[in-house]
């Protein structure tokens, strides 16, 4: 008994020995990084760095970056640790292009969760690093052309009309409804259509498998989204996937099915899985402009596999489906919310209508002020609210004294610059006039990033002509936005 005491105390001291010596590490050494930099920072807490708000769950990850952004903005750099890790916020908007655009051969990665081996899906363009990114990305650049959107348009414009029909039934009934999950199974429809060759009808049925996954990705599982999005090295360390195995099975198993089915029946259309099958079939996409009968020589090397296919079916789908019915919902919210801007942008629509004779991929663009009103939600309400990069090579930021260690996250504040007063006016006032040309012309190009910048932005930004058709499509809809008016 005596001997076990003794064994008891002494393990107890060796455990107490090491979270004291862990607690003077964390507390003296890595909290010291920034100060050791002369890097304005909020003062760290252990053992979440500057994440206690985001833990505790009274912020989210992006309101969290815009706090400090707009406690320290006068510094043109500010410090943050993830945990223990050091973390830079890039606070000007010279130094944002600086990182994003001049010197991006520095800063190429986002640096977040992908590994091939234990979670396939996770090989995609968002998150895949260096030369594969590179690869893919010269590869896809073609599929998201403004000529491929026009081919692609007769989906959205199809879907669109299934959804003006729910949204009348809907109103004709005087339901409530729900308009983030209306617009979520509307984009759902398009993008399965487009990326899975698949009808999977969530208008009409909720229920619909492709929905019910998408709602399983976006349940709430805080700790390891913020692992990996902002310390993968945690997760790789343990081998932990972050796609649910059942999300990545059904993807992997539909994805599969669209392509052999494509293939048995010789379907071609000028889609996104097209693209993708032409890779993996060819190791290129063939230009729309060309029009030779003679097959281009395969690039066997550059094919890419069934697995890498599917990988950016998945991340069109889970790019495409959130972001822009989050965007849409929110453009509604403001419009119940301001007649007066709904109403002239109503006249606009009905105007341009008339003239093009109905919606089509030109009447869509010839919508100034239908751009406006997106734009001024993006704002508002940026999808992503903050970018992330990481450093790749020892760096000095101009102007700051700075040299960024290679390694060092790098996170740019886009709500922070999207609410900050001195940029944007009044920045709780939804003022679609903040995008009129000459208000456009005033402001730093890098102060308003909805869709990142640089070589690495968003791929899909032309989807948001199809955010245009759904606003449009609700013109027909006056009662909608009146019913949800009187909800908010
Ligand atoms: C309103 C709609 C959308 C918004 C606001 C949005 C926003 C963004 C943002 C902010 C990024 C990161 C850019 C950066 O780090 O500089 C991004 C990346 C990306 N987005 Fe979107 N997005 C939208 C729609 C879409 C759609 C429809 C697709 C695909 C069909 C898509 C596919 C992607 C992909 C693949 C990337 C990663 C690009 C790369 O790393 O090369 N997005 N998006």
């Amino acid at each position: 008994m005596a001997i076990f005491t003794n064994y008891l105390f002494e393990f107890s001291c060796i455990v107490i020995s090491i979270v004291f010596g862990l607690y003077l590490y964390v507390k003296y050494v890595a909290f010291n990084y920034w100060s050791s930099k002369n890097v304005a920072h909020p003062k760290p807490a252990i053992p979440f760095g500057s994440l206690g708000p985001v833990t505790k769950g009274k912020r989210s990850m992006g309101q969290m970056i815009a706090d400090v952004y707009a406690e320290y903005k006068k510094n043109p750099v500010i410090g943050v640790y993830n945990l223990t890790s050091p973390a830079l916020i890039i606070a000007k908007p010279d130094l944002i292009r600086f990182v994003l655009t001049k010197e991006f051969a520095h800063f190429h990665d986002r640096g977040v969760y992908c590994n091939e081996k234990i979670d396939p899906l996770t090989g995609h363009l968002f998150a895949l690093p260096g030369a594969k990114w590179k690869y893919l990305r010269t590869k896809f650049t073609p599929t998201f052309t403004a000529s491929k959107m026009k081919q692609m348009f007769f989906t959205v414009k199809e879907t669109s009309v299934l959804l003006a029909n729910a949204v009348e039934q809907n109103a004709k009934k005087s339901e409530v409804i729900e308009v983030k999950e209306l617009m979520a199974r509307f984009t759902t429809d398009v993008i399965a259509s487009v990326a899975f060759g698949i009808n999977c009808n969530s208008l009409e049925n909720p229920d619909a498998e492709f929905r019910t996954m998408g709602r399983k990705i976006f349940e709430p599982r805080l700790v390891k989204r913020i692992l990996g999005f902002l310390l993968p090295s945690v997760l790789q360390f343990f081998k932990i996937p972050i796609i649910d195995e059942t999300i990545s099975k059904f993807f992997i198993r539909a994805f599969r099915e669209a392509v052999e089915y494509r293939t048995a029946n010789n379907i071609v259309r000028k889609d996104f899985l097209d693209s993708v099958i032409q890779l993996m079939n060819k190791g290129y996409v063939q230009n729309d402009n060309d029009k030779s009968t003679v097959p281009a020589k395969e690039l066997d090397d550059q094919k890419i596999t069934l697995i890498q296919g599917a990988a950016q079916a998945f991340v069109f789908w889970i790019g495409g489906f959130d972001t822009s019915s989050s965007t849409v919902t929110f453009c509604l919210y403001e419009m119940a919310l301001h007649l007066d801007i709904q109403d002239r942008l109503a006249e606009e629509i009905n105007q341009v209508l008339q003239e093009y004779g109905g919606v089509t991929y030109e009447s869509i663009k010839a919508m100034p002020y239908l751009h406006k009103v997106v734009s001024e939600t993006l704002r508002k309400y940026p999808v992503i609210p903050m970018l992330n990069r990481v450093c790749e090579d020892d760096i000095e930021l101009p102007g700051t004294g700075l040299r960024v260690e290679k390694g060092t996250g790098i996170l740019i504040p886009v709500l922070g610059l999207h609410t900050d007063p001195d940029i944007f006016p009044e920045p709780e006032k939804f003022d679609p006039e903040r995008f009129d040309e000459e208000n456009i012309a005033k402001r730093h190009p890098y102060a308003y990033l909805p869709f990142g910048e640089g070589p690495r932005n968003c791929i899909g930004t032309f989807s948001l002509l199809s955010s245009y058709l759904r606003v449009a499509q609700t013109r027909l809809k006056r009662t909608i936005l009146s019913i949800f008016s009187r909800q908010v």
